[in-house]
């Protein structure tokens, strides 16, 4: 497990800030208060990525058991934690290292709990996504519960994941739909049960649930039968936010990186006296900002050497697989758009798309700073970690070919006052 090493920094003047020119290329940035539910429909397509899943599987997977659970008149409360077990019953895939004090048993399940609870979802949810492999008859894993002693949410994920696996076999939606006439209670009774395996059987029939499968709105469907989600806020977003970036640094081995990548970009926001709503966007996009890359394969991430030109070439669609899956989400445009650029440079040589330095946002120049530079303080397989003197002093250099000059500017300034913050954290 790699450390940040500690900021060690003369002190530096605050630089007066720096705004002239900055309009052309800033826009005002407008994230809207969400619910949960609505921001964690799209979200789940990272851990689709993850499982290697096309996106859209979890949600598909989410519309299937909510039509089971409607079907079975579950309670309000019930068919909630249906969706979100639905919905999380990948997030553990990508998840490398769970902390020591999280019980690991299950594999990916356990770490889709540990996903659940750092986005404060109650114990019922945590406790049917460790059992989204368990079974009826008592075949399943890890614990071999059996028939009511497996939650029945975890019973409707499991049905609606089989007609999902299936779908995945037979690619035409009304051959699978008249494949799946065939199917029978003997099937399904080992799995879920008869009286889950009844509702599904019956539910496979209707119309309105196949139609609604291949609709690229199915997460904004999902979202809104979901019931209890409660009033829009900022707080749900910046929780899920920060839950998605701990897991995607649980998956990459860099515990930390997200947080310190926000905590640097509000503070160089700070400096050019960017607004309260851009800097809250800032927060935002660097804790999603690597999600794509939980679509790149393992032996890809973890390769000890330079990448070859084709493992190169997977790695660089990392951004575009993040904007894909942020940008449908309510008031996310632009940050997926800095998201999606946050690996393009002022002189063009950038990915994924090789942007001209004057299409580069201003969000993705600061995002492209923050993220090299705790890069840069982090160890890689082929070379140790940098002091931050020596970070700093890499990223100077880039000034102007690799990195915007007015953000580099400030950068000193932002990790004078981030390392002020701290002392003054430490002393209270
Ligand atoms: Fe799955
Ligand atoms: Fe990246």
């Amino acid at each position: 497990m790699v450390q940040q090493p500690a900021l060690s920094f003369p002190s530096v003047t605050r630089h007066p800030s720096f705004l002239e020119g900055l309009d052309v290329y800033r826009v005002p940035v407008h994230l809207q208060p969400a619910r949960r539910i609505d921001v964690l429909s799209h979200l789940s397509g990272a851990f689709d990525l993850a499982e290697g899943q096309p996106v859209g599987h979890s949600v598909r997977v989410a519309h299937l058991a909510g039509a089971f659970a409607r079907a079975l008149k579950l309670s309000a409360t019930a068919r909630r934690r249906v969706a979100y077990t639905a919905l999380l019953h990948d997030a553990g895939v990508a998840v490398r290292a769970l902390p020591d004090e999280v019980d690991g048993a299950g594999g990916h399940t356990a770490a889709g709990a540990w996903v659940a609870e750092l986005m404060g979802l109650e114990s019922e949810v945590q406790t049917a996504i460790r059992a989204t492999h368990e079974r009826w008859d008592g075949e399943g894993r890890p614990h071999r519960l059996a028939m009511d002693d497996v939650p029945v949410e975890a019973l409707l994920v499991s049905a609606a994941h089989w007609v999902a696996d299936f779908m995945g076999a037979v690619s035409h939606p009304l051959r699978v739909r008249a494949e799946l006439r065939g199917v029978t209670l003997d099937d399904l009774e080992p799995i879920v049960g008869l009286r889950v395996g009844r509702a599904v059987i019956d539910e496979l029939r209707s119309d309105a649930v196949w139609m609604l499968l291949w609709n690229d709105d199915l997460a904004l469907h999902v979202a809104q039968s979901v019931p209890g989600e409660g009033r829009p806020s900022h707080h749900h977003v910046d929780r899920l936010a920060t839950a998605i970036g701990r897991m995607v640094d649980a998956s990459v081995h860099e515990p930390g990186h997200a947080s310190s990548v926000a905590m640097l970009a509000v503070e160089i926001g700070r400096q050019l006296d960017l607004d309260e709503s851009y800097r809250r966007a800032l927060r935002i996009a660097s804790q999603v900002i690597d999600l794509g890359q939980l679509g790149v394969p393992r032996h890809i991430t973890e390769k000890p050497a330079i990448l070859s030109v084709d493992e190169m070439d997977i790695m660089r669609q990392h951004p575009g697989w993040a904007a894909q899956i942020l940008e449908p989400i309510p008031g996310f445009l632009e940050v997926a758009r800095w998201v999606e650029a946050h690996h393009e440079r002022p002189d063009g040589r950038g990915y994924p798309e090789g942007l001209d330095g004057n299409e580069v946002p201003l969000g993705a120049r600061i995002l492209a700073v923050t993220d090299s530079f705790w890069a840069l303080c982090s160890e890689r397989p082929y070379r140790p970690a940098l002091t931050p003197l020596q970070a700093v002093g890499v990223i100077e250099d880039g000034a102007g070919t690799q990195y915007d000059p007015s953000v580099v500017r400030v950068l000193r300034a932002a990790l004078a006052a981030m390392r002020a913050h701290s002392r003054r954290a430490d002393a209270a």
